[in-house]
């Protein structure tokens, strides 16, 4: 088979056939297509799109393209939870230990953050001596002793989407629905949990940038997950400022494990219940015919389950023994100097006052980013300590002088830069904003 035809085909907003697609797949995983090929056609994806059909092939033959985690020893309904990337997200610390403390196995394999998104790895690996590379064998191990794992993609896990992501990030070909529902879904699948929760992240700091397009990846990644036996349900959840308080591996972790000792509050609460009482749901097969009036009675049910495992310490605990399991020195959680830290601090303060009524979130990342605690490129080093802390959300009102953030970092060359770009970030008003809710929506 011929590839430049297949090329020509989707510029012409034409159809593929399966054997095409399956052909370009294993093709481009074999290093028999080059990258100067590949990326023509991930663009006539992203201008022309793909159908549902071409999608679920795309997504299939992805997973197929390496192992296929089998987790059918471990008895119960394995969870996975996935965010399709965010600023400041760090709910997967928080959601882990609380749904596995609740009995659901949760098994996640996460990324590393790329650009302005940060990535659960990273924040992870800022914890002294944590290991998120595991083997097969050894994520099972911690699955069935812990009850919650969190690695990053094991070797042969999907390749083909780790060869494609990469060349997509490098040639403006990341936001497209087809090609994100197809990458996520085709780890999700590969990794081998039962039943998935997606944070499909809508607005100024995420990929999809309005309410329409978020429902779009959602309700495509669904039918993926629906097609092939994995129960899924996609939340939306607002990404025009930054989740919760900090930006930043160890800061993020910092606020993870002071949300879990019950510093529960905000907008990060309101996810992270969310997230986690859709988990326990499905780990517990409770079917309900998803009406909003039966969504918001099995919320009242299971919430409280969700509260309790913070309020009673049961998920800090977890979250210690998953630290321990994976290698890490939990000492951390009593002591945060023992986390990596930032030598140099700059305050940011308001320059005039006002509601502050738009954010974009993407600056905020891009200026944590240049502090250190992103990277440009997969080669660059990660300054673990650096980041951002907020002190002030969308709607609050602040006068001249008041601190909106504080800036970490162990180059104290780029405070400067990364101080602009935050403050360019914001707008004030002399209104107070009108502001979505962070839950936008719930899909099946
Ligand atoms: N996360 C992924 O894993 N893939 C994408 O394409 C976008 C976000």
């Amino acid at each position: 088979m011929q590839f430049i035809p297949i090329i020509r085909k989707k510029k012409q907003g034409l159809e593929l056939e399966d054997q095409e697609i399956d052909f370009l797949v294993e093709a481009y995983t074999k290093g028999n297509i080059p990258d100067y090929q590949m990326s023509a056609f991930l663009m006539a994806v992203c201008l022309n799109g793909m159908s549902d059909r071409e999608t679920a092939r795309l997504t299939m033959a992805m997973a197929h393209s390496g192992d296929l985690l089998d987790l059918s020893s471990i008895p119960g309904i394995k969870v996975d939870k996935h965010s399709t990337g965010g600023i400041g997200d760090k709910t997967t610390l928080i959601v882990g230990p609380i749904v596995s403390s609740l009995g659901i196995r949760t098994a996640k394999m996460s990324g590393r953050g790329l650009g302005a998104t940060g990535g659960t790895i990273d924040k992870l690996d800022s914890i002294p001596g944590f290991s998120s590379d595991l083997s097969d064998e050894e994520f099972l191990k911690n699955l069935k002793e812990v009850g919650f794992v969190d690695s990053g993609q094991t070797k042969n896990l999907a390749p083909a989407d780790k060869k494609i992501y990469a060349l997509r990030d490098v040639t403006g070909t990341v936001d497209s629905i087809p090609l994100i529902a197809s990458s996520i879904m085709s780890k999700k699948i590969a990794s081998g949990a039962d039943a998935i929760v997606l944070d499909v992240k809508c607005g100024s700091g995420a990929f999809m940038q309005n309410p329409e397009d978020a429902k779009r990846l959602a309700k495509t990644m669904i039918e993926i997950g629906k097609n092939v036996g994995r129960k899924v349900t996609a939340i939306v959840t607002d990404m025009n400022e930054p989740l919760g308080n900090t930006v930043g591996n160890s800061l993020e972790v910092m606020e993870a494990v002071d949300f879990l000792k019950g510093k529960k509050e905000g907008r990060l609460y309101e996810v992270v219940k969310t997230l986690s009482c859709e988990m326990v749901r499905l780990g517990n097969d409770i079917e309900f015919r998803e009406t909003s009036q039966e969504f918001n009675d099995m919320f009242s049910e299971i919430s409280p389950y969700v509260d309790q495992a913070i309020d009673s310490g049961k998920a800090l605990e977890q979250f210690r023994k998953f630290v321990l399991q994976q290698g890490g020195n939990p000492a951390f959680i009593d002591d945060y100097s023992l986390l990596p830290a930032a030598k140099y601090m700059r305050e940011v303060r308001a320059q005039e006052e006002g509601y502050l009524s738009s954010c974009n979130a993407e600056m905020v990342g891009r200026s944590s980013m240049i502090l250190g605690a992103g990277r440009e490129s997969l080669t660059d080093q990660i300054d673990y300590g650096a980041g951002v802390r907020v002190n002030k959300h969308l709607g609050d009102y602040v006068n001249k002088g008041d601190l909106l953030a504080t800036l970490y970092s162990n180059k104290e060359d780029r405070l400067q830069t990364a101080e602009e770009l935050f403050l360019s970030a914001y707008e004030l008003s002399p209104d107070k904003p009108a502001l979505n809710p962070v839950v936008m929506g719930i899909y099946f």
